[in-house]
């Protein structure tokens, strides 16, 4: 699927997986086109020798051909070359999340500012069953390290802050996120049932990243697309993606993984959302449309106050005149109120919130 830009023309290979090289197929693309984009880029993780396991099994590590620097001066060259076509793709509140180990990511994360972007977290992914140190001459490596960073300082970044903080059963999202490596059925095998690439990610990072930082029909990029774990997410959670990778065994493992992923119905991927992201009504639209008449009385929730309505959207009760909220705060003696919820009005011997016609108006603007 092609969407058309501003001017009518065919812009974006939306849902595909493109071949080359990412700087150079990013430059192909138009301009400021991407909602948000996601990378896990290789990490350069200069191995030396072969690692065993203690009953002197092979690891099977990431020393892949795509992983080899000559050296940091390489690596950072080619970081800036492709963080610097990343952000030429972005929209001007566009994202973009970078996902690296410490052998890649403190130089990651130098670029990304060096480049313009603006660091909004970094989020350690701490893996609940990492692989062991096996030659115990250090630490588990347990976790992984995301940056988001937002286009530019100032950009109006997409977080959907209820929606991560209902994930996380109504308590605030952290920067710290544990969750598993990939393994079981989620692990792409190739014909020999061998891994089918070193370093897929798991879905549950990207349910994560996608559902707090996107909106269905967003369009999400991924320069570093391996296995498409981004595409396969996407695609169920209805945003469009386009994946870049040079391998083609890699492209093919995640065109068929993609071609059997099926998207969530339209209903299971509205997730909750901020009331300051609803757009503002201001009470006087409600005089102002006729839904309430200057004159017209509104009662406290409570049923103990009374307030008239005035031409100018404030309103008069006893002595206090005020908005909705000034004037429920002064008869109740409270620091504040919620007008909207508090003032009620009668229709056809019903008493009916306020909120009610707030409400109706929002959804009239949502439809337009
Ligand atoms: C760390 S892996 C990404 C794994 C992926 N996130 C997944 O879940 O399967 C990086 C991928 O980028 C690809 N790659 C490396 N350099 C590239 C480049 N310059 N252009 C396009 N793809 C590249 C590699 O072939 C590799 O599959």
């Amino acid at each position: 699927m092609t969407r058309t830009n501003a001017k009518g023309a065919p812009a974006l290979p939306l849902n595909t997986i493109l071949s080359g090289d990412c700087i150079e197929v990013m430059n192909s693309l138009p301009e400021a086109s991407v909602d948000l984009i996601f990378a896990d880029p290789p990490y350069n993780l200069q191995l030396k020798g072969q690692l065993h396991r203690p009953d002197n099994s092979q690891v099977d590590a990431v020393d892949d051909h795509w992983d080899q620097f000559d050296s940091f001066a390489a690596y950072d060259q080619f970081t800036k070359a492709w963080l610097k076509a990343a952000r030429r793709l972005l929209k001007p509140n566009g994202a973009i999340w970078v996902i690296g180990s410490y052998h890649n990511i403190f130089r990651v994360g130098a670029s990304l500012q060096n480049e313009g972007y603006w660091i909004l977290n970094d989020v350690v992914w701490r893996k609940s069953n990492p692989m062991p140190n096996f030659r115990g001459k250090r630490l588990t490596n347990a976790h992984e390290t995301m940056i988001w960073a937002s286009k530019s300082e100032g950009a109006k970044y997409t977080f959907n802050y209820e929606a991560l903080k209902a994930l996380n059963e109504g308590v605030q999202m952290r920067s710290d996120w544990v969750l598993p490596i990939c393994t079981g059925h989620e692990r792409l095998k190739d014909e020999n049932g061998d891994k089918a690439h070193p370093t897929q990610k798991p879905e549950s990072l990207l349910h994560r990243v996608l559902v707090g930082s996107t909106n269905p029909g967003d369009v999400v990029l991924d320069p570093f697309f391996g296995t498409g774990t981004t595409g396969a997410v996407a695609k169920m959670l209805g945003r469009d993606f386009i994946g870049i990778e040079r391998e083609e065994a890699y492209r093919k493992v995640a065109e068929k993984r993609i071609s059997r992923v099926r998207k969530f119905d339209r209903e299971a991927l509205q997730v909750s959302t901020s009331k300051r992201a609803e757009p503002r009504v201001p009470f006087g639209q409600l005089v102002e449309r006729g839904m309430l008449r200057p004159g017209e009385e509104l009662f406290s929730m409570n049923n103990r106050y009374k307030a008239k309505v005035r031409a100018d959207g404030t309103l008069i009760g006893g002595e206090v005149k005020g908005s909705i909220h000034q004037v429920g705060a002064a008869l109740e003696g409270a620091p504040s109120c919620n007008g909207w919820t508090y003032w009620c009005f009668k229709r056809d011997g019903q008493t009916v919130p306020i909120d009610v016609l707030r409400q109706q108006i929002r959804s009239e603007m949502r439809q337009n």
